[in-house]
């Protein structure tokens, strides 16, 4: 049992995962990314999104979205991005840093959400020319964009001579709460490069970038080499995101994780107010502050989301919590101590 709600990353990984890794420990292997582990990851990105992509594996999400608009992003340019954009809160601008001198220029949007509208206005007023627009999915409010959404922001992105990145920390989760087919969450919809994540949903620390315009793969293989990601023994995260991509785990995982946070919501509806629509695996809420501070003492663990008003807090759940872990959380959320499990929502997805 977990009372710990602070991200995704805080749980471990999947069995699959942590077999293939001792699995890939077991023998040598060709050296940086020429082995049949990464080979196998290509192939199965390929059939993932039907099409035929180039892959270049990294261990965090920062590095999969700073080498992404590295590559496609001049020095002397701009990244369009969301205002509340992980790769403008929380990565230290590591995308200036590795395009040598590109800057980003924020947006606003609802609901973490980017629209043609706001990115037009935005465009008028660019104090630089942008070359690419990054995009995240799910997004950082909990929401999820729809097919035609993308589209509309890829449409935007083209008609203006924009490349587009789609941030995919949780892109698992966008599929899994959509029913999309991965290609239309990001070729078809006008997505150049993907940073595909793993680490928040089974693996143990393993990211991809996904590069579906041929032209771009290498521009981002020499940015990926130069600035040391490309590991001698790529295996050691070719063999996580093999095993990740196999038998749908990835879309297991979110399922289920999706289902905790709608399980939460359900839960705690009627009492707790919840300050975003519950798409994907987090749930905003705003509390009293001496109930959030009476829960900490409790030994619950989330962060305190002030970006989206005063008392509001972000819960997360994941690919290995537990409905009781849910259902704990929920009780002492509306006040209740013990017990207090809510009734099974009979959606709790197929993941462990
Ligand atoms: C939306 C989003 N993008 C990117 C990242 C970056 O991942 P990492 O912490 O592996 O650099 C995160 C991690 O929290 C995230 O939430």
């Amino acid at each position: 049992v977990t009372k710990d709600f602070h991200s995704d990353n805080i749980l471990a990984a999947s069995p699959e995962v942590l077999d293939a890794i001792v699995r890939a420990a077991a023998g040598p292997a060709s050296s940086y990314g020429e082995d049949e582990y990464t080979t196998r990851v290509r192939q199965r990105c390929s059939a993932i999104f039907e099409t035929e992509v180039e892959v270049f594996p990294v261990l965090t999400g920062t590095a999969a979205n700073a080498l992404s608009l590295a590559a496609v992003t001049p020095p002397d340019a701009a990244v369009l991005c969301h205002d509340h954009a992980h790769i403008e809160r929380d990565e230290l601008h590591a995308a200036e840093l590795l395009s040598g001198g590109a800057r980003l220029l924020t947006v606003q949007g609802d609901d973490g959400k980017l629209t043609v509208d706001g990115l037009t206005r935005a465009l008028a007023g660019a104090t630089r020319k942008p070359a690419s627009l990054s995009v995240t999915n799910a997004t950082e409010g909990g929401t999820v964009y729809t097919p035609d959404e993308l589209r509309a922001l890829g449409d935007f992105a083209r008609a203006n001579g924009l490349r587009m990145h789609l941030d995919g920390a949780r892109f698992a989760n966008a599929v899994a709460s959509t029913g999309a087919a991965p290609a239309d969450l990001t070729w078809r919809a006008g997505v150049d490069l993907l940073s595909f994540g793993a680490t928040k949903n089974g693996a143990f620390g393993a990211e991809v970038i996904v590069v579906f315009s041929r032209e771009l793969a290498n521009g981002v293989r020499e940015v990926w080499q130069r600035s040391g990601h490309r590991l001698s023994k790529m295996r050691l995260l070719s063999a996580q995101l093999e095993a990740y991509l196999t038998d749908d785990l990835w879309l297991r995982n979110a399922r289920h994780a999706n289902a905790m946070a709608a399980r939460l919501r359900d839960a705690i509806a009627s009492d707790v107010e919840i300050v975003r629509p519950v798409q994907a695996n987090v749930v905003f809420v705003r509390l009293e502050r001496p109930r959030a501070e009476a829960l900490l003492a409790e030994g619950y663990r989330f962060y305190d989301w002030g970006l989206f008003g005063d008392g509001v807090y972000r819960l997360v759940t994941g690919f290995s919590t537990q409905p009781e872990d849910v259902d704990m959380l929920a009780a002492a959320l509306r006040g209740r101590t013990g017990g207090g499990a809510c009734p099974p929502t009979g959606d709790e997805g197929t993941g462990p």
